[in-house]
């Protein structure tokens, strides 16, 4: 059968392709399930933009075709991620590139005959290339299903007037989509109300004319968010929960955009079991100057060990790439604080001397804290991280928003609670719970293996 493990050089029943968009959030997920689907029996070509383009020597199993994307440069060097996702899907849709990619892959006859091609919602330009080609899209949804529900809630939510949001509304619950209020709902201070609903119109019209969705979640996790969307989606023949898709693939750190620093992984040798504090917001999540300074100080006044991702350009407005550390913080953090430029998170998290996250909120990032039964503090900063961290505290009790400023003193009490308190404790008990819970999912009977197996019986099916 085609589920065993096959050698690299066996042949391969059929092909697919993948085609993520080009953020490091939605790469990784998108790699990690190719990862699985091969080690299936599938071949896989990857299929990716100039913009962010990924390196194929990371990923010798897979064959690389690079589109060009056509994202004009200045929004590609300055804009956000709405204005890239729009700039970049107009670019392609102007143009056959993505077409005659699509075109050359299919047609080459010296390799498995292609069934299907997985991009991301954001990513309708290409489903409409494939369309046009009759080959069948798969849409990975990379956040959780909570998030995908609320992208398809989006026109309901602006019809019954809980959004665009207001300042005197944000604790106002949503009972359309429970537990969420109002300032949990997909929201980015970095662009318009506007903007984000058009973002979203198309990416529910990517979700609604696939042929199969497979979204990076667990079916323990959020088992009514997924029958929400099964019953909004009962037309479409596969939706399956097949996370966390990093826990399915053997490829760990294949496809990180930026170097990720392996010398954090010694110094975690020489710290005590549970005692560090992994400080990272992901690859998007930016932060002011000042900002930056109260979480310096935070650290430092802490007396907690802990390994800090400040990631290049992490600083708005900061002139060199990198943020300068207040003066005295390296000698008042000798020997229990690192920081570096990026980290290989997974591994991170998966160190015995990581007692606590303190994250943005990121779905992978929340995903891989609770793989690993790693208790967070939560600072979201726009799109999903608001619900994500409303899930994590209130819904699985495995952390708690940081409330309040980004300020020094808050910062001390936040990481004290969450690694010497009583209730941090408690954070900390659940999420080993919760993690033995995934492990289960992932096991060959777990409902993600399942979800695999009904997968790759769909794609040869097809
Ligand atoms: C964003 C959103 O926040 C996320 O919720 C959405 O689903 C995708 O887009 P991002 O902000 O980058 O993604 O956060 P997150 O989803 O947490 O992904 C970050 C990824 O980078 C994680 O897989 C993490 O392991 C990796 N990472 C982060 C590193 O490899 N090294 C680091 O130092 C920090």
């Amino acid at each position: 059968g085609f589920h065993r493990r096959r050698g690299s050089h066996e042949p391969r029943a059929r092909r697919v392709l993948v085609f993520p968009l080009p953020f490091q959030g939605l790469i990784d997920p998108m790699l990690h399930l190719a990862c699985a689907l091969h080690a299936r029996g599938l071949a896989v070509t990857v299929l990716h933009t100039s913009f962010n383009a990924l390196n194929p020597a990371l990923h010798p199993e897979f064959m690389f075709v690079e589109v060009p994307d056509g994202t004009p440069a200045e929004v590609a060097a300055k804009g956000g991620v709405m204005d890239i996702i729009l700039a970049m899907n107009a670019a392609m849709e102007a143009s056959t590139a993505v077409r005659d990619a699509l075109a050359s892959v299919v047609a080459d006859e010296g390799q498995p005959r292609v069934s299907c091609i997985f991009t991301d919602a954001n990513l309708l330009a290409v489903q409409k290339a494939a369309a046009a080609l009759g080959l069948p899209t798969m849409v990975l949804r990379t956040g959780s299903a909570a998030c995908l529900g609320c992208f398809l809630a989006y026109p309901m939510l602006h019809e019954k007037g809980y959004l665009p949001r207001q300042e005197s509304q944000l604790y106002t619950p949503v009972p359309e989509l429970p537990p969420l209020r109002v300032k949990d709902l997909i929201f980015s201070k970095h662009c318009s109300h506007e903007m984000v609903r058009r973002v979203l119109a198309r990416a529910t019209e990517t979700v609604r004319s696939c042929s199969g969705l497979v979204i990076n979640t667990i079916e323990a996790l959020e088992p009514d968010e997924m029958q929400r969307i099964r019953d909004e989606l009962a037309d479409l023949p596969v939706v399956l929960a097949a996370g966390p898709l990093h826990k399915l693939s053997s490829n760990s750190s294949g496809s990180s955009l930026l170097d990720q620093d392996y010398s954090c992984i010694k110094w975690l040798d020489t710290q005590r079991s549970g005692s560090v504090l992994y400080v990272s917001f992901g690859s998007l999540a930016s932060m002011d100057a000042d900002e930056f300074l109260e979480l310096a100080r935070g650290l430092a006044d802490s007396g907690h060990p802990f390994l800090w991702v400040v990631r290049p350009k992490q600083v708005v407005d900061c002139e060199s790439e990198s943020a300068r550390l207040p003066d005295g913080f390296e000698e008042a953090v000798e020997g229990r604080g690192m920081v570096i430029r990026w980290a290989p998170q997974r591994e991170v998290l998966a160190h015995p001397a990581v007692g606590g996250f303190w994250t943005h909120g990121g779905w992978n990032s929340t995903l891989e804290g609770i793989s690993e039964g790693i208790p967070m503090i939560c600072s979201p900063d726009a799109i999903d991280q608001m619900m994500n961290t409303r899930y994590v505290q209130d819904v699985w009790g495995v952390g708690f928003e940081l409330e309040g400023e980004l300020e020094r003193g808050n910062i001390k009490n936040a990481i004290e609670k969450l690694m010497n308190e009583r209730e941090g404790a408690e954070m900390r008990e659940r999420a080993k719970q919760l993690s033995k819970r995934i492990a289960c999912c992932l096991e060959s009977s777990g409902s993600s293996q399942i979800a695999i197996n009904k997968l790759v019986n769909y794609i040869l099916s097809l």
